[in-house]
């Protein structure tokens, strides 16, 4: 068959105008034969882009002394699966530069060389590998490579890699190259077995990940476009010249269809850890001295990872669209009660911790069933100049570089310079500047206040890549460095936001400003209070009733409940007030605060937005602490100083940690750590009795350092003792239950899904200190709040 097809190919030798890309690069393959078999080649992806991309392959190489044949791969039996394969390779169109008959000729042979082969069992493979082995040898032709792209789930990477390793390799020199398509693991560690196990089969060089994103003609011209113009960027691609940076991607299609992927994902997982992230390292690493050079370019890939400011989940807000939770009932058949938390909304804030960005903003965003599909990176510049009249004037308006992906009102990927930075250089003769305009705005400004670039002839991220992968450039693929590099950034965040309820918005433009968000310091939040509908399914009420706090009674005291967010407003409301008041009736306000995580959220508002707090007047004292060294990050203490007393200015003799560490040894008896602690708290709280004493409650019924079975009645009247935990580190020190009730207000905070069992469980039990001891905390005469969120209320 393959003789045939040389002739035709050679007639098509001068067919082809071959366009600058299609020239080989340094370690492209030795002209020869090159097999070619989509695993999946029956699937989706393969019919909406990769057989286009082989197609557009073919029609470009045929005239450089290369032949191919194309396999589609799957699991069906041949008879089943040639028809579904057949209408999928019709469905392929020519490039523009092939004119028609030429298209109908190339198609014709590139259906030829097509063929289905079921790729089960070893077996199966072992029959395709024997099978183009004895192809070459029939016809006598050299082989340039092998290239097989796993279009499957990710879960059977590692079993077809080593059956391709096993009975697919090529001989004598040709090269062999597997592609993978995202998802590469869940986190840190998954991506890291699968890599492990990948690489018991296949070698690093061999590996090609694809992000599609690197195939997109903007993207892939990010770095050039930096060189080209760099002149003009060097002075100010830093913090002192730009205001933030901006990447998104908004979507106006929903999960549906691919739930059971997209719930064990979700968006932060789909899109960001990957697309987004490789935009962001583009545009943020220093600039290599030579573009193709992979090693370099990782080298500062990799240096970027390494700054990226540590994630918490105040660094993140995070939506679902409102249909999303019956579409995952439906598609995973779960029950009515069951409630998904993956967000199909996230936006993020990310700092790179270095000199020249120090400080500054880059917001990473993306959702499904937003008000529309658009996807651009902003760099959004300072704008030092104060215009006194004529706003209208060019060096009024916003000064920012989009680079611009498709879609939206432009319809078509571009670089977008606004006319008052610079006029940019073109990257290549592959890139045009446009100077036609239609009437529409970009990013809120009219496209004739921009110099705009685009490419010449618009390609598919697919077609591109396949180009690459042919030409064995692993400069737009994700190297393992690479993935591991971004999946330890993003690790901790996903791992924080697991057990947070996301945000739920209606979809489309009925999202209003529902998901705006605002960025204050390194915290991000809706801009918005969301009003929350609470249906009978939630609530077991009637009707729909529209909250966000509700007042009520739980273990016969108070309970203020709210979604998280709105109940950390009211407890540093609260808080406020309380201090306000005892500062105008003593002069003083006593505080105690406890560790744990359920307060950090605490810490931050406060810190954040509560500029007209007391804290001149305000003593801030510890309810309980580990015995590990101040400085240690388990330390309450560390975590209290760094989400909150280093942000606000409060005398530092104020400010009362438990000493825990004496004579350099920790909570040994004979220090009298706790008889100090107690001695301070007589001479400077009135009455021994603080203002208001902030709680937490940990799964066993803990508060403070009390726990279940600690001797309670062996700290007689004491305010302050050494306790014993069951968790590391076990030496603690605490406030007693007697220091605790004598407090004027007592406040018990619990937040979290992962609480509602327990809440549950306290409002059945009585008072039982010695096995649950938060419910010891019974204030003499003062009052006791709890503050519980919906998560932890309702589950
Ligand atoms: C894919 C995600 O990687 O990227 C999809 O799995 C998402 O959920 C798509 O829709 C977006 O790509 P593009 O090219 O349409 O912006």
């Amino acid at each position: 068959m393959w003789k045939v097809v040389w002739a035709a190919l050679l007639l098509l030798a001068t067919v082809c105008a071959q366009r600058g890309y299609a020239k080989e690069t340094k370690g492209a393959p030795k002209v020869g034969h090159v097999s070619v078999v989509i695993v999946g080649g029956t699937g989706d992806l393969a019919k909406k882009y990769l057989w286009q991309g082989f197609f557009q392959l073919y029609a470009n190489q045929v005239s450089s002394g290369y032949s191919f044949s194309f396999y589609g791969g799957g699991l069906l039996p041949k008879d089943k699966a040639t028809p579904i394969l057949f209408e999928a390779l019709k469905g392929v169109v020519c490039p523009r530069e092939l004119s028609v008959e030429r298209c109908a000729l190339v198609k014709e042979q590139f259906l030829k060389l097509a063929e289905y082969w079921q790729l089960k069992t070893l077996e199966d493979y072992q029959a395709l590998g024997k099978h183009l082995t004895e192809q070459l040898k029939q016809e006598g032709i050299v082989e340039a490579g092998r290239l097989f792209y796993l279009s499957v789930p990710a879960f059977a990477y590692a079993d077809i890699a080593e059956k391709i390793n096993n009975s697919c390799r090529p001989t004598n020199g040709a090269w062999l190259r597997v592609v993978l398509e995202k998802p590469f693991g869940h986190d840190f560690s998954s991506a890291q077995l699968l890599s492990t196990q990948l690489g018991t089969s296949l070698k690093d060089e061999e590996m090609y990940r694809i992000d599609h994103y690197l195939g997109k003609q903007v993207v892939s011209k990010i770095l050039p476009f930096r060189r080209e113009n760099s002149k003009h960027l060097d002075p100010i691609w830093n913090k002192h010249h730009i205001e933030r940076v901006e990447i998104v991607l908004k979507e106006t299609l929903d999960a549906r269809g691919r739930i059971p992927f997209y719930d064990q994902y979700g968006v932060i997982r789909d899109v960001i850890q990957n697309h987004l992230t490789e935009v962001m390292t583009l545009l943020t690493m220093g600039l290599p001295a030579n573009l193709s050079d992979v090693k370099e370019v990782l080298r500062n890939k990799l240096k970027i990872f390494s700054a990226l400011q540590h994630l918490d989940r105040n660094c993140a807000t995070i939506g679902q669209y409102q249909t999303y939770n019956l579409e995952v009932q439906e598609e995973l058949n779960k029950t009515k009660e069951y409630y998904s938390l993956t967000p199909t909304f996230a936006g993020i804030m990310v700092h790179v911790d270095i000199a020249q960005y120090e400080k500054m903003p880059i917001i990473l965003t993306s959702g499904k069933m937003l008000d529309e599909r658009l996807g651009y990176a902003r760099i959004l510049f300072k704008n030092d100049i104060f215009c006194v009249q004529s706003h209208d004037s060019v060096h009024c308006k916003p000064k920012q570089i989009v680079f611009y992906f498709g879609h939206g009102t432009l319809q078509y990927p571009a670089i977008l310079v606004s006319k008052n930075l610079f006029k940019p250089d073109l990257m290549d003769t592959e890139w045009k500047e446009v100077t036609e305009h239609k009437d529409v705005s970009v990013l809120g400004m009219p496209i004739s206040d921009y110099y705009v670039l685009t490419p010449t002839v618009q390609r598919e991220a697919y077609t591109e890549l396949i180009l690459h992968i042919f030409q064995g450039r692993k400069d737009s693929f994700i190297s393992t460095e690479n993935l591991l590099a971004s999946w330890g950034f993003w690790t901790p965040l996903l791992h924080g936001l697991a057990k947070t309820s996301p945000r739920l918005y209606p979809g489309g433009a009925d999202n209003g400003n529902l998901l705006d968000f605002r960025l204050l310091g390194r915290e991000v939040t809706f801009a918005n209070e969301a009003v929350v509908m609470i249906t009978q399914d939630h609530m077991g009420g009637s009707g729909a009733e529209s909250f966000q706090v509700m007042q009520g009674k739980y273990r016969s005291a108070d309970m203020v409940s709210a979604w998280p967010e709105e109940l950390i407003v009211r407890l540093a409301a609260d808080l406020q007030a309380a201090a306000e008041n005892a500062v105008r009736e003593g002069g003083r306000f006593h505080l105690a605060l406890s560790g744990g995580s359920s307060p950090l959220a605490l810490f931050q508002r406060l810190a954040r937005h509560h500029y007209s707090f007391p804290w001149r007047d305000t003593h801030v004292w510890m309810v309980d602490e580990r015995c590990v060294p101040l400085t240690e990050l388990d330390s309450n203490f560390r975590t209290l100083h760094d989400q909150l007393l280093q942000h606000v200015k409060m005398p530092y003799f104020n400010i009362h940690p438990m000493p825990v560490q004496m004579n350099q040894r920790l909570c040994v008896e004979e220090d009298s750590g706790a008889l100090l602690y107690e001695r301070d708290i007589t001479q400077l709280v009135n009455a021994s009795s603080f203002h208001f004493v902030l709680l937490g409650v940990g799964y066993d019924g803990h508060t403070a350092s009390l726990f279940p079975g600690s001797k309670l009645d062996t700290h007689g009247d004491s305010l302050v003792a050494l306790t014993e935990s069951p968790a590391k580190p076990h030496q603690r020190m605490s406030l007693t239950l007697k220091a605790i009730n004598q407090a004027q207000k007592v406040g018990v905070l619990v937040m979290g899904k992962s609480k509602h069992e327990l809440v549950t469980q306290l409002s059945r039990v009585k008072d039982n200190p010695k096995k649950w001891p938060v419910t010891g905390i019974r204030p003499t005469s003062g009052r006791l709040v709890w503050y519980i969120d919906y998560d932890a209320l309702l589950g």
